[in-house]
């Protein structure tokens, strides 16, 4: 991509305290980066003299926004991905695995899920025979919002434990209309074409790169049924882009989740914020789209 700047970049006080917390933030990954590679030289140079520009760049072209933090490798691993890995290594196989310290508000989420889902299924609208849970982990959306409604459901998660626990437990007799468990990252994974009249990712996209949201968004719009829809919720930022170093995620405005949908060449039908969340957590949103 060519980037042209009109005039010099001036930061401004915002972009400096930006640029602070950066660096700060930043200063931690030298422990873990091998010293000599040069992703270390890399990473000191960009804190040290180009940031104030990079920051001024980034902010204005949303889609590279975080290309420079997500597209690290070493050792032939790109480490915002090997990170994920390692952290859903260590979660447990359950509710609280998979709302983090929010267990207690899974309930209201899955009531704003139910609700946001029926206004794009029905006559006229998506089929009922045949959804799609993406980071289902253990499967609480498919349990709570996606087996009573659909006769077929289809599972992917790139954690083995999580589908077994799925399968084995927690889906119970609705494990019996489970149709496929896929074990893949999404970033690795192309669904079946023509063959879901949902396809739901509920806080994963959020592990996915830019790049790779996008281009799996446009495997999951050859995969829909007609009418089908795709639903995507999951944390925004306020502002901007946030990286989460520890299970390595990022949170986007929901401005800059539109340019990803319309990169990908899907409609937004809908955008709805999730209510009844407590103000310390991030915003939640849901988006439909086909
Ligand atoms: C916060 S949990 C949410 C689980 C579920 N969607 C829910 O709302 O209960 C995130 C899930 O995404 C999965 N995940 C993270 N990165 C992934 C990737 N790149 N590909 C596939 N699954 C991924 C994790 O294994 C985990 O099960």
């Amino acid at each position: 991509m060519e980037i042209t700047l009109e005039e010099e970049p001036s930061p401004s006080l915002e972009y400096k305290g930006a640029h602070q917390a950066f660096r700060d933030r930043w200063k931690e990954t030298d422990d873990t980066m091998c010293r000599h590679s040069m992703s270390f030289h890399l990473n000191h140079t960009l804190r040290s003299e180009f940031f104030a520009s990079y920051l001024y760049l980034v902010e204005k072209i949303p889609l590279v926004k975080l290309f420079p933090v997500t597209c690290e490798y070493i050792k032939g691993e790109k480490q915002f991905y090997y990170r994920a890995q390692k952290f859903y290594e260590d979660v447990p196989a359950s509710e609280e695995g998979m709302m983090g310290d929010f267990v207690e508000i899974s309930n209201v989420d899955l009531e704003g899920s139910r609700q946001f889902l029926k206004r794009f299924v029905g006559p006229g609208k998506a089929g009922t025979h045949c959804a799609l849970d993406c980071g289902s982990g253990i499967g609480r959306v498919s349990k709570g919002v996606l087996l009573p409604v659909f006769e077929k459901m289809e599972l992917v998660d790139m954690m083995e434990h999580f589908l077994l626990h799925a399968h084995e437990e927690y889906l119970g007799d609705g494990a019996d209309r489970v149709e496929t468990y896929y074990c893949f990252a999404l970033q690795e994974f192309t669904p079946p074409k023509n063959k879901y009249d949902v396809i739901w990712l509920q806080w994963v996209a959020c592990h996915l790169t830019d790049k790779d949201l996008m281009n799996f968004l446009i495997r999951c719009k050859k995969s829909l049924r007609p009418n089908g829809v795709i639903i995507i919720k999951d944390n925004m930022a306020r502002q901007g882009c946030k990286l989460d170093p520890i299970d390595s995620s990022i949170s986007r405005h929901l401005d800059i989740m539109r340019v990803i949908i319309a990169k990908a060449g899907l409609e937004i039908l809908a955008v709805e914020k999730q209510d009844g969340f407590p103000d310390v957590i991030m915003p939640v949103w849901m988006v439909a789209m086909k």
